[in-house]
């Protein structure tokens, strides 16, 4: 029978499961810690990023949150994740003052006590996870102050078959024997190939940020065995925000 991707309670399962695992996995994934930290400067903030508040979406272990600091390290950064143990993870590590964590999933942010506005998102790696992918970056938007921008860092299914055979023989030639190897568990690496082979490509996708009502999207993809497979996204909140009436990609950065 074929499985559908992990959804919701399933999900932050197959996270917490892996949790401990999972800082060792992605350090030896080349190329993780860079893609994230490039997005983080496509980000666009400005200086230091004093006086800034940053919503990262999905920030497991605190990898993206790192990220994030490189780029705006005087931000007020709240990481949200479902995951307890990833977010255990990400408590564990050293932190600067203007940054914490709370433990919700995205879809509950107001019960959390977790309000907008935000200067900036960061989701990484999240999207493609969410049960609702439309719904919740209308919400997102809705987090957003006027004008401030969204940023999306995922894999995508590729848009031509070589970079869908590549995404195919990376998940089993190596991330899944690899899980297996440093007994994380292969739930969250088959979930991980299954999210992304089923998912949008990158056309697809910026044009479900636009029809969620963000206007300004571009993207870009990262350099590295991800070339065309993994990429950023960059979307505005409309200064007008006409309850999200869809926007257009405007430009196609390589
Ligand atoms: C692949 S990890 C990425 C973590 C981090 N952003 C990074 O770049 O390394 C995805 C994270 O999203 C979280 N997640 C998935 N669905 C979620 C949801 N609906 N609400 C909150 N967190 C969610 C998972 O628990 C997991 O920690």
């Amino acid at each position: 029978m074929r499985r559908a991707p992990l959804r919701d309670a399933d999900l932050a399962t197959a996270f917490d499961a892996g949790a401990s695992a999972y800082d060792l996995l992605v350090g030896r994934n080349p190329g993780y810690h860079e893609n994230l930290r490039l997005s983080a400067e496509r980000l666009g903030t400005p200086g230091d990023g004093a006086g800034l508040r940053i919503l990262d979406a999905g920030c497991g272990t605190g990898a993206s949150t790192a990220a994030l600091l490189s780029a705006a390290p005087r931000a007020e950064i709240v990481g949200v994740d479902a995951a307890d143990a990833m977010l255990a993870q990400a408590r564990a590590k050293q932190w600067p003052p203007g940054v914490r964590f709370v433990h919700s999933r995205i879809e509950d942010l107001a019960g959390a006590g977790v309000r907008g506005p935000f200067d900036a998102i960061f989701a990484a790696y999240l999207c493609r996870n969410l049960a609702d992918p439309d719904g919740q970056l209308r919400a997102l938007r809705e987090l957003l102050r006027p004008g401030g921008t969204l940023l999306v860092h995922d894999y995508t299914s590729g848009e031509d078959a070589v970079t869908r055979v590549k995404w195919h023989a990376v998940c089993w030639g190596i991330v899944i024997p690899l899980a297996v190897f440093h007994r994380g568990g292969t739930g969250l690496y088959r979930h991980l190939w299954r999210s992304v082979a089923e998912f949008d490509d990158a056309p697809a996708f910026a044009a479900r940020l636009c029809g969620a009502g963000f206007t300004g999207v571009r993207f870009a993809t990262v350099p590295g065995w991800q070339r065309g497979i993994e990429h950023s996204f960059l979307a505005t909140r409309p200064v007008e925000d006409h309850a999200g009436r869809p926007g257009q990609v405007e430009e196609r950065r390589a």
